[in-house]
């Protein structure tokens, strides 16, 4: 899709469909758009109220060079604020397009940067959709083939933010392509080729251990995971530097990247089991989020750590049982081999720690019981240091991604007791995702660390208004933000 600033007057775009924006009570249209007082009109008649995501479509619309005249609703002006900017103009590509319209240009006149950046994603994230292994030959024709965003001006500061939205939608989009991905197309070997390919394309530093490299180090938790799939394991990592860093301050960005999550011997039943492609969503974030950052080049040096392994069962998987010792060193009782996302990823934060990151976010589709706590619409963060944590919230709130904070009180730590090993890699029944949280901790303890579990939020089994069922890409806008906006804490 192509995205384009017009600062032409709106009358005279002969686009397939000029958009408007309307709020509830108060619709009060661009005059220059409406000068039939159409828009009015259906607004008084009741026929439109101005309700977020609404739409409405007059043909013909008299003045304009435009076929279309779409408007659609913002909610109540008082709250219209980015987060609904950019679900906007997800709702207006999404319910334009297969209309036959190809192109469309929106009204947004006196737009601030985060509004311009907002709607920009916003757009491309609309027009994103899983249909890539769909055959239907008219799945084209019912692409958008541009969106333009209609300002007074194109000042320097309109294009930074729109080139921002650009980048960060498109990164987003990268990181559901790749968790769309089914399993048989993507193993753990393509994960690191497609990392590897990002980081070229976009100036990136790129080593990809691999399992002789791995035995060497002694990461035996991370490689007890993958001894049960024909397909090796790969520990991947991409660099950023900044020409000029400032401080001392090293971010690692650590996704888990599981590409497929059959539970092993602790086998997951197969109801809903081909979910677990999905499993993986925490390592493309970081991809996207890596290849944003080197377009976006903030000052902080950062570094995504990618443990990627498929989680099969073969004569030689490992068993209820094991004990594994870590790249830390600690042994692991492995009680269930369905909890191996907290294995990978403890040896990647401990590799993180010994490459000097003083910083760490990881990003993991942990625990089926962050969904029971949680639902669908807040991931939940975990920290051992709240001022980083509060930190990273406000990153995800200028994103527009919602965290949930969830208690880490050292009482959580009894239910992780192993009569035979340092620990276990489950705690009990309760609290499961808080636990897992407290497994992770071992390994990224004293370095301030967030931990994300996005297992009930990196997919979506319903389309929403603005955002196609499948994968989200959650979480790769918080990690963008949080990089940019970085100050050094010393
Ligand atoms: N990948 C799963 C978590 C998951 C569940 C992601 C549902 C997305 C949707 C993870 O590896 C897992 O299997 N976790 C177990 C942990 C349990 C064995 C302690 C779980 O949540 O059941
Ligand atoms: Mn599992
Ligand atoms: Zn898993």
């Amino acid at each position: 899709m192509q995205l384009i600033i017009e600062t032409t007057p709106v009358s005279q775009l002969a686009v397939d469909a000029l958009a408007v924006i309307c709020f509830e009570a108060d619709p009060d249209p661009p005059a220059v758009a409406d000068q039939a007082g159409w828009l009015q009109e259906i607004f008084t008649a009741g026929e439109f109220s101005g309700k977020l995501y609404e739409m409405a479509i007059l043909h013909r619309p008299q003045g304009l060079a435009a076929k279309r005249l779409a408007v659609i609703g913002g909610g109540k002006r008082a709250s219209f604020a980015t987060v609904e900017a950019r679900r906007v103009a997800g709702a207006l590509v999404r319910g334009l397009k297969g209309k036959g319209v190809h192109s469309i240009a929106l009204v947004l006149e006196q737009a601030d940067s985060a509004t311009i950046t907002a709607v920009v994603e916003g757009a491309l994230l609309g027009a994103w959709e899983a249909d890539k292994y769909k055959s239907d030959p008219k799945k084209n024709d019912k692409r958008i083939d541009s969106f333009a965003l209609c300002l007074s001006a194109s000042t320097a500061e309109a294009q930074n933010a729109f080139e921002r939205g650009r980048t960060i939608g498109e990164a987003q989009n990268l990181t559901r392509d790749l968790v769309n991905e089914p399993a048989n197309k993507l193993t753990p070997a393509d994960l690191a080729d497609a990392a590897r390919s990002m980081a070229s394309s976009s100036g990136l530093e790129c080593d990809v251990l691999d399992t002789a490299a791995m035995t060497k180090l002694g990461m035996g938790a991370l490689l007890g995971v993958a001894q049960g799939s024909s397909n090796p394991p790969f520990l991947v990592v991409i660099k950023y530097r900044p020409a000029n860093p400032s401080g001392n301050e090293h971010l690692a960005l650590v996704g888990k990247g599981v590409t497929f999550d059959t539970g092993g011997i602790s086998i997951k039943p197969s109801d809903g089991m081909e979910k677990m492609k999905y499993d993986m969503a925490g390592a493309a974030a970081v991809i996207g989020a890596m290849r944003a950052l080197a377009e976006l080049k903030p000052a902080i040096p950062v570094t995504g750590y990618i443990p990627t392994v498929e989680n099969m069962l073969n004569g030689n998987a490992q068993r209820p049982g094991d004990i594994v010792t870590s790249l830390a060193g600690k042994t692991i009782e492995v009680l269930n081999t369905d909890a191996e996302g907290r294995l990978i990823l403890a040896d990647a934060l401990t590799y993180a720690i010994r490459n000097g990151a003083t910083h760490l976010v990881d990003a993991a589709t942990l625990t089926g019981a962050i969904g029971v706590a949680l639902g669908h619409y807040n991931m939940g963060a975990f920290t051992n240091n709240e001022a980083f944590l509060a930190r990273f919230m406000a990153a995800a709130r200028i994103a527009g991604e919602k965290a949930w904070q969830l208690p880490m009180d050292e009482e959580y730590k009894d239910y992780l007791k192993s009569a035979f090993a340092d620990l276990p890699n489950i705690g009990g029944r309760h609290g499961g995702s808080i636990t897992a949280a407290w497994f992770l901790r071992e390994f990224a303890d004293p370095t301030p660390w967030v931990h994300l579990d996005i297992a009930a939020t990196a997919g979506l089994d319903e389309g929403k208004a603005w955002l196609s069922k499948g994968p989200t890409g959650v979480a790769v806008r918080s990690f963008v933000e949080l990089a940019l906006d970085w100050t050094n804490s010393a």
